[in-house]
C-alpha cells in the first residue's frame, strides 16, 4: 500500500496544492509554519477521516474559505486507487473511487498508520483518556468490529448513568432495569476488553527487543489494568450488584472498560514516575515499532509510517536505529526544518520536497 499523490484544498495554509511521485522514503523540508505538518495531517484523515490536531474540522479549513478537500491517490498491487474527503457547513463528505460512502466506518482504514511525533512521544505522560484513546484508535485500524462495540458500549453506559441519576432523584424507579442494562454492558465490555488484551499481549511480544537496541540494559513490558481483569461475566456482573448502591450513590457508571488504562514497566517500576523524560520517549518509540511489526507481521498490513518533526527529538544514533527495524519497502513520511538530522544513507534513497521552495 503506497500513496502516490495528494491534493490539497483550501486545506490549512494551502489554497491548492499538489504533491506528487511519492516514493517509499518521502522527505519534507522547510521551516516552520511552512506547512509540513499539514500535509502529515491530510495523509492521517485520509486514513482515519479524523485530524490528530483538532477535533473541529472548520478549524482545518483555510481562513479564507469555507470548505476544504483532500484527495488522495494510492494503489495497493492492484489498480489505483482514491479517496476524497470534503468538509463544508453540511458536514463531512467521504469518497472511495468517486463513491460517496455512507457511513465513515466504510472509509476509514483504506490505508492505515503509524504516526510518530512529539507529542505523541508524551504518551507516558499524558492522561489515560489519550492512552485509551490512542489504544482504540490502534485496534479499529485492525478490526472494523471494534469500533461498533466500543460505540454500543458508550452509549449503554450513557444510558446506564441517566438511569442512575435519575434513581437519584426518585428512588422508587425499577432497579430491574439495571440487571437488564448491567448484562449487557458486560457483553460489550468483554469483547472490548479481550481485544485489548490481546492487543497489548502482541506489543508486549516485539517491544523488549525493540526497546534494547536503544537501552541495552533496560527491560520494559505493557501491563494492562482494567476493571475487567477477571474476565468472567458472572464475576463482573457480582461486582456490579455489589457497588449498586455506590453507583446510584454518585449518580454514575465507576466501574468498568471506560475506566482501562496502560502502565508501561520499565524495569519493574512504572516508567511514570521512574524512567527518564529521554527513556519515556525511547519507550514510546519502541512500542510504536512493535505495532509496525504487529501490523505487518501479525496482519500482513504495511503501515504508512508518518514521522512528523521526530528527528529534533532523537539522537543521531537512536535516529538511525529506527530505519534498521523498518522493511525497505514500508512507505515512510518524515518531516524535520534541517536535512542535517538525515544521515545520507537515508538521504540517497529519499525522494525530497522543499516547501520553502515553494514560497
Ligand atoms: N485554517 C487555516 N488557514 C490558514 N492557515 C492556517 C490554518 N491553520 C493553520 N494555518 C497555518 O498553516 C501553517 C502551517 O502549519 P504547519 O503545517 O503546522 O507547519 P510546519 O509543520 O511546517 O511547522 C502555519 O503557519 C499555520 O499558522
Ligand atoms: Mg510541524
Amino acid at each position: 500500500m503506497n500513496i502516490t499523490k495528494i491534493e490539497l484544498i483550501n486545506f490549512r495554509n494551502y489554497k491548492k496544492a499538489i504533491f506528487d511521485k511519492f516514493s517509499n522514503l518521502n522527505i519534507i523540508i522547510g521551516k516552520n509554519g511552512v506547512g509540513k505538518t499539514s500535509i502529515i495531517e491530510a495523509i492521517y484523515l485520509g486514513s482515519l477521516a479524523k485530524s490528530f490536531k483538532t477535533n473541529s474540522d472548520d478549524t482545518i479549513i483555510n481562513n479564507e474559505s469555507n470548505s476544504y478537500k483532500i484527495k488522495i491517490y494510492y494503489f495497493d498491487y492492484g489498480p489505483k486507487n482514491n479517496l476524497e474527503i470534503i468538509y463544508d457547513k453540511t458536514g463531512k463528505k467521504t469518497k472511495i473511487n468517486s463513491k460517496l460512502q455512507k457511513r465513515l466506518s466504510d472509509f476509514i482504514s483504506q490505508y492505515r498508520i503509524i504516526m510518530l511525533s512529539p507529542d505523541e512521544l508524551k504518551l507516558i505522560k499524558s492522561s489515560p483518556n489519550t492512552r485509551r484513546n490512542y489504544l482504540n484508535i490502534q485496534i479499529s485500524q485492525l478490526y472494523k468490529e471494534y469500533i461498533h462495540y466500543l460505540n454500543n458500549y458508550n452509549i449503554l453506559i450513557k444510558n446506564k448513568n441517566d438511569y442512575l441519576k435519575k434513581l437519584m432523584i426518585n428512588g422508587n424507579l425499577d432497579i430491574r432495569y439495571l440487571d437488564i442494562i448491567d448484562e449487557k454492558i458486560v457483553d460489550e465490555g468483554m469483547k472490548i476488553y479481550n481485544y485489548r488484551k490481546d492487543y497489548i499481549n502482541k506489543i508486549n511480544i516485539y517491544i523488549n527487543d525493540i526497546f534494547k537496541k536503544y537501552d541495552r540494559n533496560s527491560n520494559i513490558f505493557i501491563q494492562y489494568v482494567s476493571d475487567y481483569e477477571v474476565n468472567d461475566k458472572e464475576k463482573l456482573l457480582k461486582e456490579l450488584k455489589r457497588i449498586r448502591k455506590k453507583e446510584i450513590n454518585l449518580g454514575m457508571t465507576s466501574f468498568g472498560v471506560h475506566r482501562d488504562d496502560y502502565e508501561f514497566i520499565h524495569n519493574e517500576n512504572n516508567s511514570k514516575e521512574y524512567s527518564s523524560q529521554g527513556q519515556q520517549k525511547l519507550i514510546v518509540l519502541a512500542m510504536k515499532l512493535a505495532e509496525v511489526s504487529i501490523f505487518t507481521n501479525d496482519y500482513n498490513i504495511k503501515p504508512i509510517l508518518l514521522l512528523d518533526d521526530l528527528f529534533s527529538e532523537l539522537d543521531e544514533k537512536n535516529r538511525n536505529n529506527i530505519f534498521k527495524s523498518i522493511n525497505k519497502d514500508t512507505q515512510v513520511f518524515i518531516t524535520t526544518t534541517d536535512l542535517k538530522n538525515i544521515n545520507k544513507r537515508l538521504l540517497d534513497r529519499a525522494k525530497i520536497f522543499n516547501l520553502d521552495e515553494r514560497m
